[in-house]
């Protein structure tokens, strides 16, 4: 049996919905925090096994018949790597075959500014290599979705305020990366491998401003201040110091070039060119 965790959000459940095209529902388990978010798949037969990341003991159930386990990485940062540790151990003592983990698609990650963000990828990794349990990692790249949260919703009539200079990204729609994470989970060759989940070509903060000036048939600009206006105009609209320092380690990683990493093997997974930014961009902020 496979069990999903972060079942309750957008990639885990996505993940699952996938599974079903091709694996019986009492085939698959879902961890979930909150049992009332996952009555959708409730509904459709998949066992549902309640617990958090840091509870050891209801890790230790939710293991039991289960033979791959997909790891989400937490939403939640607080003490992040402590959470995952806690999910590879159960693994690891239920005799779980395979584990499959959710990284980031960062190459250098010690030079990155970012690191003390998402550094704690790289250190589950080395983690679950320790456990001496199976496993495969999908470095993802960052979600098409995360564009929005970067350069706002008014971005035709604001432009784009974003330190991330020439750094460019190689997005990849979460719809995209579900279906490609199913396929890897039900799929063979892929033990003790690292998958690069991200898309086959990337994008400027300023080529994604001449995009919307494209369609939009306004003038979006694109500014890329200094790191410490960027915050402190941030903070002047009230934003919380969390969101402030999240935004400006992004926009750092970004022009830092460390998202730039392109690759042919989602598109090979899926068998069809993965869903384009620009596409995206229009549906967003299209009329
Ligand atoms: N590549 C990117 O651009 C990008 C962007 C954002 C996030 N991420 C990472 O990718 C992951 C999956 O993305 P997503 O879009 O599916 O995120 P999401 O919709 O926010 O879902 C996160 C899931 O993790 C669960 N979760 C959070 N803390 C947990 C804990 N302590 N114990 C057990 N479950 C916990 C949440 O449960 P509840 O429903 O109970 O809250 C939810 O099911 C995120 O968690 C984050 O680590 C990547």
């Amino acid at each position: 049996m496979i069990l999903v965790t972060g079942a309750t959000g957008v990639l885990g459940n996505g993940v699952i919905e996938n599974l079903l095209k091709t694996t019986p529902a009492n085939k698959i388990a879902a961890l979930v925090r909150d049992e009332s978010k996952a009555a959708n798949l409730k509904e459709k037969g998949v066992n549902i096994r309640v617990g958090s990341y840091q509870d050891k003991d209801a890790l230790a159930t939710a293991m039991k018949g289960i033979n791959r386990v997909l790891l989400i990485s937490s939403s939640d940062f607080n003490d992040r790597i402590g959470q995952h540790k806690n999910v590879i151990d159960a693994a690891k003592d239920a005799e779980v075959k395979h584990i499959f983990y959710t990284s980031v698609s960062i190459e250098d990650m010690d030079n990155s500014p970012i690191k003390p963000l998402l550094g704690d990828h790289f250190e589950t990794e080395n983690y679950i290599k320790g456990s001496g349990l199976t496993y495969t990692f999908l470095r993802n790249n960052l979600y098409q979705e995360v564009v929005p949260m970067f350069v706002g919703e008014n971005v035709l009539e604001t432009g784009i305020f974003f330190p991330s200079g020439e750094g460019k990204v190689a997005f990849v729609s979460r719809a995209d990366l579900a279906e490609a994470t199913a396929i890897i989970l039900t799929g063979k060759g892929y033990d003790n491998k690292i998958i690069a989940l991200t898309g086959s070509q990337a994008y400027s903060y300023a080529e994604i401003a001449k995009e919307l000036s494209k369609f939009s048939e306004k003038e979006v600009a694109f500014t890329s201040p200094e790191p410490s206006v960027f915050s402190e105009t941030l903070k002047g609209f009230g934003l919380p110091a969390h969101i402030v320092q999240m935004s400006s380690l992004f926009a750092a990683g970004i022009k830092n070039k460390d998202f730039e990493t392109t690759s042919n093997d989602l598109e090979n997974l899926l068998g069809r060119e993965p869903k384009k930014l620009t596409n995206f961009l229009r549906e967003v902020y299209g009329k």
